[in-house]
């Protein structure tokens, strides 16, 4: 009987990473198996990357159309902060849902970024000598967008942690249980605005171009449907990063009061 090829991307990833993927043990190399080959490999870390991404993004989307009902007023907007936190009770206790949500993007996030700062080490050591200045082709100038954009993204997260969950630096007075005030105070400084708006407009390159190369690790990418594909992610980057800059806009135009 003919024997089946395993399938999958744990299989491809084993495949995909033959000297990746061994431990040294005394003289022997040890063949890695499972998810350890998985994590070690190329392409396990662009699958972890991919799927935490998107996780990123279907979170991004619910905090985004959430944090526009500043726009109906301070109570509708307490009340969905609110909400937020005690989503799920009775079934789960208080706050349950909003720390098992926190601990998910943790997760999320430490794996995304482990997995792109491996994947960037190995890129570098694979190729040593830099392309000249003013020659890079498009597939540098891409990965300029997300290695610096992800950079810039992720200490926009941790100045906006500090800022409107920890209370500890930006606008100084923090309330703690009113999202609205502390959002309202926020905006009425200039460089806060600047901050988020380009922050925004950052996050924004970086799911364009995240959204196209989730979709190639997984496996999606066909010439019938890359246009859709392509489309799909401009699509949630502009709708992600024009709805956040609504919120400080809003605030420094007056409309939100
Ligand atoms: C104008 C833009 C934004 C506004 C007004 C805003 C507002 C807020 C507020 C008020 C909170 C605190 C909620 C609470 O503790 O009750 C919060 C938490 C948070 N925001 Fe944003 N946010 C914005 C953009 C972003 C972006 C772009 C990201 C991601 C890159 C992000 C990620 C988070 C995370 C991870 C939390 C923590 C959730 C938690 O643990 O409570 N936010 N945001």
């Amino acid at each position: 009987m003919a024997m089946t090829k395993p399938q999958g991307p744990a299989a491809k990833a084993a495949e995909a990473a033959p000297t990746s993927n061994t431990t040294v043990v005394g003289r022997k190399a040890a063949p890695r198996a499972g998810l350890a080959a998985f994590w070690h490999s190329s392409i396990g870390k662009k699958w972890v990357m991919a799927v935490t991404g998107l996780l990123f993004v279907l979170f991004l989307l619910f905090h985004m159309f959430g944090n526009l009902k500043v726009f109906f007023g301070p109570d509708t907007f307490n009340e969905y902060a609110g909400w937020l936190r005690t989503f799920g009770d009775p079934v789960l206790h208080g706050d349950w849902f909003l720390w098992i949500l926190r601990f998910i993007l943790v997760v999320a996030i430490a794996l995304h970024l482990t997995a792109a700062f491996q994947l960037w080490l190995r890129d570098r050591r694979a190729r040593p000598i830099r392309y000249a200045s003013g020659q890079r082709p498009q597939a540098n100038l891409d990965r300029l967008t997300t290695v610096y954009g992800g950079i810039v993204v992720v200490a926009f997260l941790v100045w906006h942690l500090l800022d409107l969950t920890a209370g500890a630096i930006g606008s100084t007075h923090f309330q703690e249980g009113n999202a609205y005030q502390n959002v309202y105070n926020d905006f009425q400084h200039w460089w806060a605005n600047l901050i988020y708006i380009v922050a925004v407009a950052v996050l924004g390159l970086h799911i364009n171009h995240g959204f196209w190369s989730a979709s190639q690790t997984l496996g999606l990418n066909n010439p019938r449907r890359d246009v859709a594909i392509k489309a799909t992610g401009s699509l949630l980057a502009v709708l992600i990063a024009v709805g956040f800059m609504m919120i400080p806009i809003g605030v420094m135009t007056g409309i939100v009061k």
